[in-house]
């Protein structure tokens, strides 16, 4: 060993903040995808034609400037009648998460969460100063309201509510949102409507009448560009302007940008994709019930269905079927619980084959197995 090296083995390194050192490793299961993706909630299909046009002339010129996100935020700002000061683009929704949480969170504040719900609330608050506050949804997994006011402390200064909910599909109820925010007037209220086109029902109109009403959207599900990377953040100017501190100018790049007009434009794709989508979720739903898997009621394009113990071998098959499914047993509340994506009618009649074929299958394992 030389000398150099020999010193580097015994140097001491920086070490992370601690609450770097105590967050929990997050790896999704992203290989090897090139099956029915039914594990992520993406678009299964593609996005608007009108997109991947757009996309093809972009010219290499084009891609030596930095990104400039200013008018699109006007063009996307115009689209939900809002002012441009009021959104602010990002890099994801999951990027929208990460700014609020730098910008508000400090020590001794709380974050609250219904849960179970969206794994990056919690990965992204563990590396502040801040502590999770976290209410149990009961076994009907719908949305705990009144336990949740009951949570709310001085402390809290966010509360994330995903609307619908991932991985229950459930939604709380406009009415119930709005008491939220007014019972908690020191607090940010996130609304990530990440699964908006599935449900229908926004607040987004309450941007900049209720004070500490900040709603996500996302590019990445009903669209289908979760590749580009493309999300949202509206609020009051009063709180944008904070975030905007946070946020990188240039963290929306300029292929995402180039796309969003088209995608914004195009509501006949869109209109198809969400209606299709709503078509298979019922025929799913009524297939789940014939073959009497306990499954949650959902206003998103997925489906939490229950598995039980064999909720690992059910996955693995599944895979095996060619069908990705996502075991959620590692939430809070749902040990045995598999969430499954919803696609066009003919996808999820390929995955009513996998389901009922591993299903048997595992009938039969149960039975060797028997005493
Ligand atoms: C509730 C919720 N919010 C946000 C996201 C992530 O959105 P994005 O792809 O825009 O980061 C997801 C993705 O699964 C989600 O379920």
């Amino acid at each position: 060993m030389t000398e150099l090296a020999d010193k580097s083995a015994t140097a001491i390194i920086p070490s992370p903040r601690r609450h770097v050192q105590a967050m929990k490793e997050y790896h999704p299961p992203l290989g090897n995808r090139d099956v029915l993706r039914l594990d992520f909630n993406e678009n299964t299909v593609a996005c608007s034609p009108k997109v991947r046009e757009v996309l093809g002339r972009i010219s290499a010129g084009s891609l030596t400037r930095y990104p400039e996100r200013a008018p699109v935020e006007a063009i996307v700002a115009a689209h939900l009648s809002l002012a441009p000061e009021q959104v602010a683009l990002t890099n994801g929704v999951d990027e929208a998460i990460h700014v609020l949480f730098e910008t508000f969170l400090e020590e001794g504040d709380e974050l609250l969460l219904p849960v179970p719900t969206y794994t990056m609330y919690e990965v992204y608050a563990s590396a502040t100063d801040a502590r999770v506050v976290t209410v149990l949804a009961g076994d009907d997994l719908r949305f705990p309201f009144k336990r949740l006011l009951a949570a709310i402390s001085p402390r809290t200064k966010i509360i994330a509510i995903a609307n619908p909910n991932s991985p229950s599909g459930s939604a709380a109820t406009r009415s119930q949102l709005l008491e939220i925010a007014v019972r908690a007037p020191h607090a940010v209220l996130l609304v990530d409507e990440a699964y908006f086109h599935f449900h229908g029902e926004t607040v987004i109109d309450q941007v900049g009448v209720i004070p500490n009403l900040i709603v996500a959207r996302t590019f990445s599900k009903a669209y289908g560009l979760a590749g580009l990377r493309l999300g949202l953040l509206a609020g009051p100017v009063e709180l944008m302007r904070w975030i905007r501190r946070v946020l990188s100018p240039y963290s929306v790049n300029s292929l995402a940008l180039a796309c969003l007009p088209p995608a914004l434009e195009d509501t006949a794709y869109l209109d198809w994709y969400v209606g299709e989508v709503l078509e298979a979720r019922a025929e799913f739903e009524a297939a789940l019930d014939e073959v009497c898997v306990r499954r949650w009621p959902s206003r998103a394009n997925f489906v939490l269905v229950e598995i039980g113990a064999q909720h690992k071998e059910f996955t693995r098959l599944m895979s095996g079927a060619g069908v990705l499914v996502r075991d959620r047993s590692t939430d809070p509340g749902c040990h045995g619980r598999v969430r499954i994506t919803i696609g066009t009618r003919e996808q999820m009649r390929q995955a009513v084959a996998a389901l009922n074929e591993t299903l048997s299958v595992l009938k039969m394992q149960a039975h060797q197995h028997a005493p």
